[in-house]
């Protein structure tokens, strides 16, 4: 009998615990389909589904879903409308939705979780296709910015770069703002993938002093020393012996003295277990990816090369998300 008690409890637990998932599916289809700007106004179903040429028995479903967790609300004549507008994403329209990190969970990190089983049993893991995902990971990425641009300000107030040179620099966020906060620097950003670089370019052509280049970080070099390099959200796509090359040859790019700032979720770390050790998870599954560091992987980085750990600052303590800055040592 308490056995079955067991059960039911268990099932329960994981229910329950399941729960959220309503809301992130909800505003993902909701993200996807546009479908909280089309109940903007109170509509019927039969409106939305007829004007976006939608199947109506799954729409009423969405809508029924959306009463439920508060995301939307029944008005008069049988017509509903979205409601706690601060809860659900913005138009996919507009470039700095919320709901590119909706899309990136649901259609990439999720799908790669559940793979698991198999995967586990055949050892053949999935291959990241840059191509196909690299300009909604910049996206999410960049929302961290906001967050994270502070204290890389701060370090760089105090370094007092005359050059600066971001690696993997995505679609360019970094480099935008830290250009409008220091106009007399030199920046140059290098994105492997050709839309994203071309994306980094757009976002900073008002940006004189800003340079972005399509190339491969192992193959490029800078002709003169680099006051300030940055590696943010990067280190998961260089595998471990790589990032001690990397290491290296920045070391070399650096004076004395010179900065490279690190922005990365870490390992074990202090803050964040959960998310790091997600992150590990869906990173593990590819072939092309790699595990986050760990502090200690960053000391032993820092060995290996003339770089000086200096200090790590959480930039999202949840996430376990940390800036990290190291020193040239001679
Ligand atoms: C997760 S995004 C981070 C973008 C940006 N730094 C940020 O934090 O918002 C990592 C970027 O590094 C780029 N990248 C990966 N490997 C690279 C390499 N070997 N050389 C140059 N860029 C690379 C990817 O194309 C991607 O746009």
């Amino acid at each position: 009998m308490i056995s079955e008690y067991v059960r039911l409890f268990k099932a329960r637990g994981y229910m329950k615990r399941n729960l959220p998932f309503l809301y992130s599916w909800h505003a993902y289809v909701g993200y996807e389909l546009d479908l909280y700007e089309a109940f903007k106004k109170p509509k019927t179903i039969m409106e939305v589904a007829e004007e976006h040429e939608l199947k109506e028995d799954l729409l009423k479903r969405w809508v029924e879903v959306g009463g439920v967790i508060g995301y939307l609300k029944k008005k008069s004549k049988e017509r509903y409308q979205t409601v706690r507008k601060f809860m659900v994403p913005s138009s996919k329209h507009n470039p700095r939705s919320t709901g590119v990190l909706l899309k990136e969970m649901m259609e990439l990190h999720i799908p790669t979780l559940i793979k698991y089983p198999k995967m586990m049993k055949t050892e053949k893991k999935e291959q990241f296709n840059q191509k196909e995902h690299g300009m909604v990971v910049a996206q999410t990425s960049s929302l961290l910015e906001q967050l994270a641009i502070p204290r890389v300000m701060k370090v760089m107030k105090k370094a007092k770069p005359n050059t600066v040179v971001d690696v993997g620099c995505g679609s360019g966020g970094y480099l935008l703002k830290l250009s409008q906060k220091f106009p007399k620097a030199q920046m140059l950003g290098i994105e492997l993938n050709e839309d994203v670089a071309e994306e980094a370019s757009k976002n900073c052509q008002k940006q004189k002093q800003v340079e972005i280049v399509c190339e491969d970080v192992h193959k490029w070099s800078p002709k003169d020393k680099v006051d300030f390099v940055m590696l943010n959200n990067i280190l998961h796509y260089i595998s471990p012996a790589d990032r001690t090359e990397l290491f290296k040859k920045i070391s070399e790019w650096l004076p004395p003295k010179g900065t490279l700032s690190v922005v990365s979720p870490i390992h074990n770390s202090k803050h964040g277990g959960q998310f790091s050790s997600v992150f590990n998870s869906f990173f593990t599954a590819f072939d092309n990816l790699y595990p986050l560091p760990s502090e200690d992987d960053l000391k032993d980085l820092a060995n290996a090369t003339e770089l000086k750990l200096e200090k790590m600052q959480p930039v999202i303590r949840e996430g376990g998300w940390y800036q990290i800055t190291f020193t040239k040592l001679k």
